[in-house]
C-alpha cells in the first residue's frame, strides 16, 4: 500500500462508514489474493523490432511487407480510411466496429519507395512505410501528418502474450485531443495519460486521470490537416503526450511526439484524414451512428441521490411545475432499490412506482433508472438465484465465482462479454419496464468494486469470455461498460420496439455512441469542475460520443449561487442536461439559491425548451455524420491556431457559438470568433470575426452568439418556427432541420435545407428539395436586422 492509497482508504472509510470501509480492506486483500494465483508470472522477456525489410506483395487496399521479424499489412479502404496491423493482427475481431468495416479501395496501389522502402498510394492519402517500418501517413501532397517508427515487443522467452510500444512523431503546429472523457482537455498538453477505465473514488477535479472513459482515439490537429488515430486494442497501457514546438522560421522545429505503451493486444491501427467533419464522419460510419435519443432526453433532467421517497419525488415535480420550471425526466438512484439491490424496489418507501410514473408521465415527466451491473450476492436475491443458474458471473482462473464488493456488500459481476450473458441481463429490464421506467443510466461499470487500496475493480486474473475468444479481465476491463450497454440497448428494443432506447452509461469505450450517451461521473463542485465538465463533453464528441452532460451543480458539497447558476446555464446548451447530486450534497433545485437565481435558471430551461428542435435537430445529424453537437469552436477552420486553442467556448452545430461564464465574479468575457458575423442573441449586437470580442454576461445569462445567415429550428407557442439570423449583405447562409418531437421510429425524418439570403430589403428562407425550390412550411422570424426590428 503506497501513500496515496493509505490516504484513499482512510477517505473511503470515512466516505462510506466503519463497517464497508473495513470490508473495502477485506475486499482488497482478496483481491490480491486471487491475483497472486492467477496471474502467470512476469518472466524474462525478449525485446523485437520488426529489423530490415524483406519483400512485399500486393493486396486489396495495398499489401502486405515482410520485414526479417516482423510483418505489416496495411489497407486502405474506400472511406479513405486506413488500416495497419502488425503480425497478423487483422480489424476484427473488435468491440469498437460496427460490425461491418469498409471495403478495402481497390484503386489504392503498393509501390516501391526511396531507400527500399515501400508506400501505397490512394486518393486522399498516402503511407509511406520504411525499410525498417516506420509508417508515415501524408497527404496526397506529400505533408506529413503522423509518423509512427518502427514499434517494439517484449515478448515473454517462452511465449504468449507481449508488450508493445509505439512512438509516433506529429507535425510541430499540432495538438492533441480526445483519449476519451479527460478532465484537464479538451487540449491535451504534455502528460501521460492512462487507458484504464477507473472510478476515481472522490470526485474529480480538473487534471484527475484516468477516469470512467478511456479510449485509444487520439485526434490530432494541425495546419497541414486534422486526423484521428485509433489503435485498437483493449488493454491497459498509457499515452505520453508532448506538443511540439515552432522555431519561428528557424528552421528548428520540434516535432509534437506520442508514445503508446500497451500490456497486451493487437498492433493494429486505424488512420483517418481530412477536415474534422471528414474524420468524424469516417469515424462514425467504422464504429456506427449514434443513437438517437428520444426527444424527452433532450429536455432537463433532475437526478438526486437520496430522494429517499415517493413523496419526495412528488414534491420536486411539483415544486418545478408551481414554479413553471420546464422538467422532462426524474432520475431515481440507488436509494429506491431493496437495499441497494439491481432491478429491485424499496417497496416502503416507493410503494406504487408504476403510479408515480403515470402520475409524473401526465405531467410530461419521464422517470429515469440507474442500473448497477454488481449483483448481491446472496440466496434469494432473483437475480443472483437466475444469474447462477445461468452461470452468467466472472470467475477467477481456478473457477470460483469472483466475489467484489458495492453498495450492496457482497457483489458478483455479470460477464457482459459473453452474448448469453448480455441476453439473460437485457430481460431484466422488463421488471423496470413494468415499474414505468423510460430510460436507463448505468453506473458502477468501469466495472468498480470497492477496496481501499490498489484497483478499485475486478482481479485482472479474473475470466471473461470475450464473445468466444477467452481471455482475462486486463482485456475485458475496459469494454466492460461497453458490452453493457450493448445489453441493455439491445434488449430494450425488442422489449419496446416502439420507443428509441434511453440508455447512458458511466464508462464506455470506442463505439459507445451506437448505444447511447455518458455522463460527466462525479465532477467536484468547484469553478475547476465546472471548466472540466466542457472539456469532457468536449473531448467525448471528438471521440464520437456526442451525447454527455454533467452533474449541473457538481457531485458533492454545495455550491455558492453564483457557481450552481452558471453551471446551469452551461448545461442547458449541453446534449445532457441533468442536476443530480451525491446523497450528503446540499440542494440542487434551482430555486434553493434565491429569487435571482431562480430568476435566470428559469430563462435557462424556457431557453432550452425552445431550442429543443434544434437539438433534436443535432442528435439526428450526429447520427447521420458523426458530427457532435457540441464541437470545438475551430471545427470549420482548424487552421486558424487561436480557435484551435480556445478551450472556454464551443459551437453547438453550425449555428451557435455557446461562451459559458467558467470563473467567478465575470460580467463580460472574451470570445473568439470565427471568421464571418455573429450576433448576440441576447442583444442583436453583430460583431465580426475572426478575432476576439469583448462581450456582456451578466449573471443573468451566458453569452450565445448566432452565425449570420443561420436557419435555427425553435419551438415556438404551439409549432416549429424557423429563427433567421440575417446574413451580410451579399452573402447567403442556411440550416438543417430534422423535425421530429417524438421518441419513435417512425420512417426517417426528412432533413430540410433552407437557404436564406438578401432579396432586395428583405431578407428570405428557402426551402431546396429534391423537386425545387419551395415556401418554408413553418412560420419564419427573421432576427440581427440592423435597425433592430424583426422581420416575420
Ligand atoms: C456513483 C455515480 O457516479 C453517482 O452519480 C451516483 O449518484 C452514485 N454512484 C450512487 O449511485
Amino acid at each position: 500500500m503506497d501513500g496515496r492509497d493509505l490516504v484513499r482508504s482512510i477517505k473511503a472509510v470515512g466516505a462510506v462508514g466503519v463497517t464497508q470501509g473495513l470490508r473495502a480492506v477485506r475486499a482488497a486483500w482478496r483481491r490480491g489474493r486471487t491475483d497472486a494465483a492467477g496471474l502467470p508470472p512476469r518472466g524474462a522477456e525478449r525485446a523485437r523490432v520488426p529489423g530490415p525489410v524483406l519483400e512485399a506483395e500486393p493486396g486489396p487496399g495495398g499489401g502486405l511487407i515482410r520485414f526479417s521479424r516482423a510483418e505489416l499489412r496495411i489497407v486502405v479502404t474506400v472511406s479513405g480510411a486506413v488500416f495497419w496491423g502488425w503480425d497478423g493482427a487483422a480489424p476484427e475481431p473488435s468491440y469498437a466496429l460496427a460490425g461491418r468495416w469498409p471495403e478495402p479501395d481497390a484503386r489504392a496501389v503498393l509501390e516501391p519507395d526511396k531507400d527500399g522502402g515501400w508506400r501505397v498510394v490512394a486518393e486522399r492519402v498516402t503511407v509511406v512505410v520504411s525499410r525498417h517500418g516506420a509508417v508515415e501517413v501524408q497527404t496526397p501532397g506529400g505533408v506529413m501528418l503522423r509518423r509512427d517508427l518502427p514499434p517494439r515487443w517484449w515478448e515473454p522467452v517462452g511465449g504468449g502474450r507481449a508488450r508493445w510500444m509505439q512512438r509516433s512523431e506529429v507535425p510541430a503546429d499540432a495538438r492533441f485531443f480526445g483519449l476519451g472523457g479527460r478532465a484537464s482537455g479538451p487540449r491535451l498538453r504534455d502528460g501521460v495519460y492512462r487507458l484504464w477505465n477507473t472510478d476515481p473514488g472522490l470526485p474529480f477535479g480538473r487534471g484527475d486521470d484516468p477516469l470512467y472513459i478511456t479510449m485509444p482515439v487520439q485526434l490530432v490537429v494541425s495546419d497541414a490537416a486534422t486526423h484521428l488515430v485509433f489503435h485498437d486494442t483493449s488493454w491497459d497501457g498509457t499515452v505520453t503526450l508532448r506538443e511540439g514546438e515552432e522555431g519561428a522560421g528557424s528552421g528548428h522545429d520540434r516535432m509534437g511526439a506520442s508514445e503508446l505503451r500497451m500490456e497486451g493486444g493487437p498492433l493494429r491501427c486505424w488512420v483517418m484524414v481530412g477536415t474534422p467533419a471528414r474524420v468524424l464522419l469516417a469515424w462514425a460510419s467504422l464504429t456506427g451512428s449514434a443513437a438517437v435519443p428520444p426527444a424527452w432526453a433532450l429536455g432537463h433532467h433532475h437526478a438526486r441521490w437520496g430522494f429517499g421517497s415517493e413523496q419526495e419525488v412528488r414534491r420536486i415535480v411539483a415544486g418545478y411545475r408551481e414554479r413553471g420550471l420546464p422538467l422532462d425526466a426524474v432520475h431515481l438512484d440507488i436509494d429506491h432499490f431493496d437495499e441497494h439491490q439491481v432491478f429491485t424496489v424499496d417497496r416502503e418507501r416507493f410503494p406504487s412506482l408504476s403510479g408515480l410514473a403515470e402520475d409524473l408521465r401526465r405531467d410530461g415527466v419521464r422517470l429515469v433508472s440507474i442500473v448497477d451491473p454488481a449483483v448481491k450476492a446472496t440466496a434469494g436475491n432473483a437475480v443472483y438465484d437466475s444469474g447462477t443458474a445461468e452461470d452468467a458471473f466472472v470467475r477467477d482462473a481456478s473457477g470460483r465465482v469472483v466475489r467484489g464488493l458495492v453498495w450492496p456488500g457482497e457483489a458478483v459481476f455479470p460477464d457482459f462479454t459473453h452474448a448469453r450473458v448480455r441476453k439473460w441481463w437485457g430481460h431484466w429490464y422488463e421488471e423496470r419496464l413494468a415499474q414505468g421506467f423510460s430510460g436507463y443510466w448505468h453506473d458502477m461499470n468501469e466495472p468498480t468494486s470497492f477496496a481501499a487500496f490498489g484497483e478499485s475493480t475486478l482481479p485482472r486474473s479474473a475470466r471473461h469470455d470475450l464473445d468466444g475468444q477467452g481471455g482475462d479481465h486486463r482485456e475485458a476491463h475496459n469494454v466492460y461498460a461497453l458490452c453493457m450497454a450493448g445489453a441493455g440497448y439491445e434488449a430494450l428494443r425488442e422489449l419496446s420496439p416502439g420507443r428509441r432506447p434511453f440508455v447512458f452509461s458511466r464508462s464506455g469505450w470506442a463505439g459507445m455512441q451506437r448505444y447511447g450517451g455518458t455522463w460527466s461521473g462525479d465532477v467536484a463542485t468547484g469553478w475547476p469542475g465546472l471548466r472540466a465538465s466542457l472539456s469532457l463533453v468536449l473531448g467525448l464528441g471528438l471521440c464520437g460520443v456526442p451525447y454527455s452532460g454533467p452533474d449541473v451543480g457538481g457531485f458533492d458539497g454545495s455550491p455558492s449561487p453564483e457557481l450552481f447558476l452558471r453551471w446551469f446555464q452551461l448545461g442547458a446548451y449541453l446534449p445532457l442536461f441533468r442536476t443530480h447530486a451525491s446523497l450528503r450534497a446540499g440542494r440542487r433545485e434551482p430555486w434553493e439559491f434565491g429569487p435571482e437565481v431562480l430568476e435566470h435558471a428559469r430563462v435557462a430551461l424556457i431557453e432550452r425548451r425552445r431550442l429543443l428542435p434544434y437539438f433534436v435537430t443535432l442528435a439526428h445529424l450526429a447520427r447521420r455524420t458523426g458530427a457532435p453537437y457540441v464541437r470545438p469552436v475551430w471545427w470549420g477552420a482548424p487552421e486558424d491556431r487561436a480557435l484551435r486553442d480556445c478551450e472556454d467556448a464551443f459551437l453547438l452545430g453550425d449555428s451557435l457559438l455557446v461562451a459559458p461564464v467558467l470563473d467567478p465574479g465575470a460580467d463580460r468575457r472574451a470570445v473568439q470568433l470565427p471568421r464571418g458575423r455573429w450576433y448576440d442573441t441576447a442583444t442583436g449586437r453583430a460583431y465580426e470575426g475572426p478575432g476576439q470580442v469583448l462581450v456582456d454576461a451578466p449573471l443573468s445569462r451566458i453569452p450565445v452568439l448566432a452565425r449570420a445567415g443561420a436557419v435555427v429550428p425553435v419551438q415556438g407557442e404551439d409549432s416549429l418556427e424557423l429563427e433567421v439570423w440575417a446574413p451580410a449583405r451579399g452573402r447567403t447562409g442556411g440550416g438543417l432541420v430534422v423535425p421530429d418531437g417524438g421518441d419513435g421510429w417512425e420512417a426517417e425524418p426528412e432533413m430540410e435545407r433552407y437557404v436564406s439570403r438578401w432579396e432586395g430589403r428583405r431578407v428570405v428562407v428557402r426551402r431546396e428539395g429534391e423537386d425545387g425550390v419551395s415556401a418554408p412550411p413553418h412560420p419564419v422570424r427573421v432576427r440581427g436586422l440592423l435597425d433592430g426590428s424583426d422581420q416575420t
